[in-house]
């Protein structure tokens, strides 16, 4: 189905950059620069002056970033680590990979780790907390970083969806010991393919991440270190990154311009809850525009009418997929999340009037209700 509203629009997102991308492309292809060339790292310097670290290591997937900077920080067989209820799969898949027991907590009300939680869900097997920046918004780093020197723990955060947002200042992956980016091709960044990336400034860790993702190899010397993977970012990705992160600053300020937008359009609806999170210590980079309301299914069908597409960022909660055998955590928050997000059409294609059009369409659709 084609959408009035499409939820984003990859067509005219290379359109807009199609001189640039080409000329990136076709310079790896003309030149042989397929594997690990000057693209990669000048991405990864680029990328690391961006988010304001020493080191950054291209991977293909934030979940490898995840997984990386898990082993990278000792994680392993006999430890917990906390992280949320209400995240991607892959957050957890990472630490299951290590070897270890994820500890799931609940959210608070702007969806990212409820810190007032933390504390009670540490246990002498607690090795490290992973927060998650969702929908473009940091944790309160602050606390959770404090709370990580008492009880001596590593901080991993799951930046994927948060390049380029900031707390007190300091850009999401900068603050724990690494930071983890996803570069799946709907993120603010997004390659043509799969994509990932570590930030840190802990010289150890990027050395063991950049081994890790080579299968295990030092190609300076030919000696394997580890039993590590073939993850490496991909090079001609690298240099499309590279030229798309020129445009991230524009592109973020245009979803704050949208989100804003929507905020204007939908204040004062009582059946509907949005994102209006105090601002003044964070600059969100909405990844995501996520509106609660418990007639959801009702509000999706009624928007899908409209040709306006929506997504639910996630319906079941992990537990209940059976096959990630994960008992089910107390989580409250998490549960009505579950059943009330719905994720309006955001990127930076979105433009005003289509978020006019949406916002025409939820006013029409809750002035029907009783
Ligand atoms: C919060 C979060 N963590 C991790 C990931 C994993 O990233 P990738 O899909 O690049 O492996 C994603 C991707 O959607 C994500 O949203």
């Amino acid at each position: 189905m084609s959408y009035q509203v499409p939820f984003i629009d990859p067509r005219s997102h290379y359109a807009k950059l199609k001189p640039e991308i080409d000329r990136a492309i076709i310079d790896c292809l003309t030149n042989g620069d397929l594997v690990n060339r000057h693209q990669l790292k000048d991405f990864e310097q680029h990328l690391a002056e961006f988010v304001g670290v020493k080191y950054a290591v291209g991977v293909n997937s934030g979940y490898h970033a995840l997984l990386f900077a898990l082993l990278g920080a000792g994680v392993g067989p006999g430890h917990e680590v906390i992280t949320v209820a209400h995240t991607f799969v892959a957050t957890v898949s990472a630490i299951v990979h290590c070897g270890a027991q994820p500890v799931l907590i609940d959210v608070a009300p702007d969806f990212n780790m409820d810190v007032d939680l933390i504390e009670r869900a540490i246990t002498p097997k607690t090795k490290a907390l992973l927060p998650v920046h969702l929908n473009g918004r940091v944790c309160e780093m602050d606390r959770i970083l404090a709370l990580a020197d008492k009880h001596g723990l590593a901080v991993i955060e799951d930046a994927a969806q948060a390049l380029g947002a900031t707390f007190d200042g300091k850009c999401a992956g900068s603050q724990g010991r690494a930071g983890c980016f996803s570069f799946y091709p709907f993120k603010v960044l997004g390659g043509f393919g799969d994509g990932g990336a570590i930030t840190t400034n802990d010289a150890a860790l990027a050395r063991m991440a950049t081994l890790l993702r080579y299968n295990g190899e030092d190609r300076a010397t030919g000696e394997y270190h580890y039993h590590g993977q073939t993850a490496l970012l991909d090079n001609v990705q690298a240099a499309v990154l590279d030229v798309k992160l020129r445009h991230l600053p524009d592109w973020i300020a245009h979803r704050r311009r949208i989100a804003a937008a929507y905020h204007r359009g939908l204040s004062g609806i009582t059946q509907l809850r949005i994102p209006q999170f105090d601002e003044t210590r964070r600059k969100d980079i909405f990844q995501n525009y996520v509106i609660r309301t418990r007639v959801r299914e009702q509000l999706r069908a009624y928007l899908k009418e409209q040709g306006i597409e929506t997504l639910v960022h996630w319906q079941k909660p992990m537990w209940e997929h059976k096959g990630l055998g994960l008992a089910a955590p107390d989580v409250p928050e998490t549960l009505s999340i579950c059943r009330e997000v719905v994720s309006l059409p955001m990127s930076a294609e979105t433009t005003e009037a289509q978020v006019d059009l949406v916002v025409a369409a939820l006013r029409t659709f809750f002035s029907m209700q009783p």
